[in-house]
């Protein structure tokens, strides 16, 4: 299937088949596909590029002012795991990873060594960082390594489908990196800004937190964001030492202005569409679900969903946050006994 068209929440093939878009791009689009007031502050854009970390074009400087934390920005979701993994690293001065089974936080050689899939990590196991230490999804892993640095967390797992962990697992997270003097990294780039009905599922726990996705409106655009005072471990001499040059890029920059002012009008009504998934057997949180079934042939019948789970044993629905009831439904129903 080659997409020639996506509009809100439909997608048209080269074939002139039209579907219904349940992924929203791996859960990217979340105002819809081409969303209005996205193209617009794009095409509006004075500054298509400037000199990244040492000169930003107005549109950055604008989202800096608008992420709620002092920031430092990326391209993909991997990279703002990266620098939330380098950021530990400074602060704490200890190269330890604590990561979850079923987790996944990106490709590059950093993110790999937090990720879960094996399959993904084997042909690259002689160069992943580490240590790692890997404890089940949603238990409390005790006492942290002595040379742990770090905890990183989806609070909600995207990749092994849906996974929503237990009442106060974050928190005992929290707990246990202040024992043991680590930062807890919140990897919300799948269920941050608003996909499972909150802004930010981690609230003020984490000391770093990663988006992406959904940030840049359908453009490459990720964040960590920090603490205050946290992004001084960054001050390391005149020059920036882990940047590139399309970093802070400004129309992705101006869509995310967009996305950051719209989605916080749509969090109830997340929370009330999720329901009705969770009516048809899909589990998750908000519009982060998933259900055993075959991403194939849901295909076949009109729908686009992702495959997730260990296995890919699950398919995942991330639609739009601004899908409607009846489009709900309608994929709903074409899904049936899929
Ligand atoms: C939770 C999480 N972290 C990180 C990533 C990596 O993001 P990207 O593919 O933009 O590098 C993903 C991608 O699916 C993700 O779901």
């Amino acid at each position: 299937m080659i997409w020639a068209n996506a509009e809100g929440c439909r997608v048209t093939d080269t074939e002139g088949r039209e579907y219904i878009d349940l992924s929203a791009g791996f859960g990217v689009a979340a105002l819809g596909h081409r969303d209005p007031r996205v193209m617009q502050a794009i095409a509006e854009q004075k500054v298509v590029h400037a000199l990244g970390d040492l000169a930003e074009a107005e549109a950055t400087v604008r989202l800096r002012r608008a992420l709620p934390r002092p920031a430092k920005l990326g391209l993909s979701g991997e990279d703002a795991v990266e620098i939330a993994l380098r950021t530990a690293l400074l602060a704490t001065g200890k190269p330890g990873i604590v990561a979850f089974e079923g987790a996944y936080h990106g490709t590059g050689l950093a993110a790999l060594a937090a990720t879960a899939l094996e399959r993904f990590r084997a042909p690259f196991a002689a160069w992943l960082p580490g240590p790692v230490f890997r404890f089940p999804y949603g238990e409390d892993p005790g006492p942290l390594p002595g040379d742990a640095g770090c905890v990183i967390v989806e609070p909600v797992q995207g990749r092994a489908g849906a996974r929503v962990p237990p009442a106060g697992f974050l928190e005992t997270l929290r707990r246990r990196c202040d024992e043991a003097g680590a930062l807890l990294i919140a990897d919300e780039i799948y269920c941050g800004l608003g996909r499972t009905g909150e802004m930010l599922v981690s609230g003020e726990l984490a000391d770093v937190v990663c988006l992406g996705k959904a940030l840049g409106g359908g453009l490459p655009l990720s964040a960590a964001l920090m603490w205050p005072g946290l992004e001084g471990v960054w001050e390391l001499g005149p020059e920036d030492v882990y940047t590139h040059t399309h970093s802070g890029t400004p129309l992705a920059c101006a869509a995310a202005l967009v996305v950051l002012e719209e989605v916080p009008k749509l969090l109830s009504e997340v929370k009330r569409k999720g329901e009705i998934f969770a009516r048809h057997g899909w589990h998750g949180a908000g519009l982060m679900r998933a259900r055993p079934g075959d991403a194939a042939r849901a295909l076949e019948r009109g729908v686009i969903v992702v495959p997730a789970g260990q296995e890919n044993e699950l398919i995942s629905a991330t639609p739009p946050l601004v899908i409607s009831d009846e489009e709900i439904e309608e994929a709903l129903a074409r899904l049936e006994g899929c």
